[in-house]
């Protein structure tokens, strides 16, 4: 029998691009799924695939009695809210960003208070060490679990805030696994793309900007940075494994370990597209992150025995056409700037 039948499953941030895609999943797999996000960012209408399977609840799990009515008669929690974006994002809203800790102390309380068996949690390749990830004149390295270690000297230094927040939220779930025996795992998410995301993540921002035909092409930073890019689909199988599999707090990785450069991810796009800009500018004074990441996927097939499956064309080719049949141009003209820095509110 599948381990998710009739299992009570709660999904905070679950209105979100990954959380909607997890949330269909879970139902596909027997599960009674609650939702609790506070709609910052996330959206109603990414859920209406499973509107009529689902229990929704509008909070902000900030609040003690919010996150204690929203754990009640969970048995597994994926804890995906968090206040997050992309480069855009995260790097012009620090503050947003560092409230993460208090959102993930708060929700782990109220969870073992309430007996809860096992929390998913949705961390980030933010936690890695960023001057692992700086260096242009190197071979691309791949990032292993025990490279981000808040307890190992050199191990921790976080890629800003959002990333500091998401290794104390893995510090402090592997607390509670000390203390009280939380079954609990962290999964490293890096740079998910698909159907439902916005665009102040770089893959959206670069089809957006072709999409209404921006001239010259924008690129944020040098486009020599590079990035493994994992489709939704692929994330949430891991996430779904990780809840079965992993009881103890580790962190695995869910990445994938390909280094494709953001230039070159630009020239698939504008192909797919079918966009033949006149010039393409590299805007070096814009947000672009660290030089180089991608995953190492050892733990992962270990533990997991998970890899992505889509290859990174057909995930494009996926998330265009879904981009081109959701989205209006002049409006995404319009809000352009906006939209690379702001995350959507519903
Ligand atoms: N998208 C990626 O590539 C990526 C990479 C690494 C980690 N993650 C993590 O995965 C999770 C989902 O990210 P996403 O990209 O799908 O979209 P997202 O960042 O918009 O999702 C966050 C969700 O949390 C909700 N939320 C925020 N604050 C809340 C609060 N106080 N109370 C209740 N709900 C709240 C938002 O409305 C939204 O639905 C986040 O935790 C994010 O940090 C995502």
């Amino acid at each position: 029998m599948s381990f998710w039948i009739d299992k009570k499953v709660l999904v905070t941030g679950g209105a979100s691009f990954i959380g909607s895609h997890l949330v269909e999943k879970l139902v596909s797999l027997g599960a009674h799924a609650r939702v609790a996000d506070d709609l910052s960012s996330g959206k109603k209408e990414n859920l209406k695939k499973v509107a009529g399977h689902i229990e929704f609840v509008q909070a902000d799990l900030r609040d003690r009695c919010a996150a204690a009515d929203a754990v009640c008669r969970m048995e597994v929690i994926f804890h995906l809210a968090a206040k997050h974006g992309g480069r855009g994002y995260i790097d012009t809203h620090p503050a947003d960003c560092s409230s993460n800790m208090a959102l993930d102390g708060t929700l782990f309380e109220a969870a073992v208070k309430a007996d809860v068996e096992h929390i998913c949690f949705a961390s980030s390749a933010c936690v890695y060490p960023v001057g692992l990830q700086n260096k242009s004149d190197r071979p691309a390295m791949n990032l292993k679990e025990e490279d981000a270690d808040p307890f190992k000297p050199g191990g921790a230094l976080a890629d800003g805030e959002y990333g500091w927040a998401k290794l104390m939220g893995e510090m402090a779930l592997q607390a509670y696994h000390k203390q009280y025996g939380l079954k609990c795992a962290s999964c490293r998410i890096f740079t998910a793309y698909g159907e439902r995301e916005n665009e102040t993540h770089a893959l959206m921002a670069l089809i957006a900007k072709a999409f209404v035909q921006v001239d010259p092409y924008i690129v944020w930073g040098t486009g020599e940075q590079d990035r493994n890019f994992t489709y939704v689909g692929d994330i949430v199988e891991g996430l779904v494994l990780a809840a079965e599999k992993i009881e103890d707090g580790s962190a695995v990785n869910l990445g994938s370990s390909e280094h494709i450069k953001i230039k070159d991810a630009a020239q698939s796009i504008l192909g797919i597209m079918g966009f033949r800009p006149k010039q393409i500018v590299f805007d070096t004074s814009k947000p672009c992150g660290v030089f180089s990441r991608a995953a190492d996927l050892s733990r992962a097939q270990c533990l997991l025995g998970w890899q992505p499956r889509l290859s990174f064309k057909d995930g494009l080719k996926r998330t265009i056409n879904w981009y081109l049949a959701s989205k209006d141009r002049d409006e995404v003209l319009r809000n352009l700037d906006v939209r690379l820095c702001e995350r959507e509110s519903s």
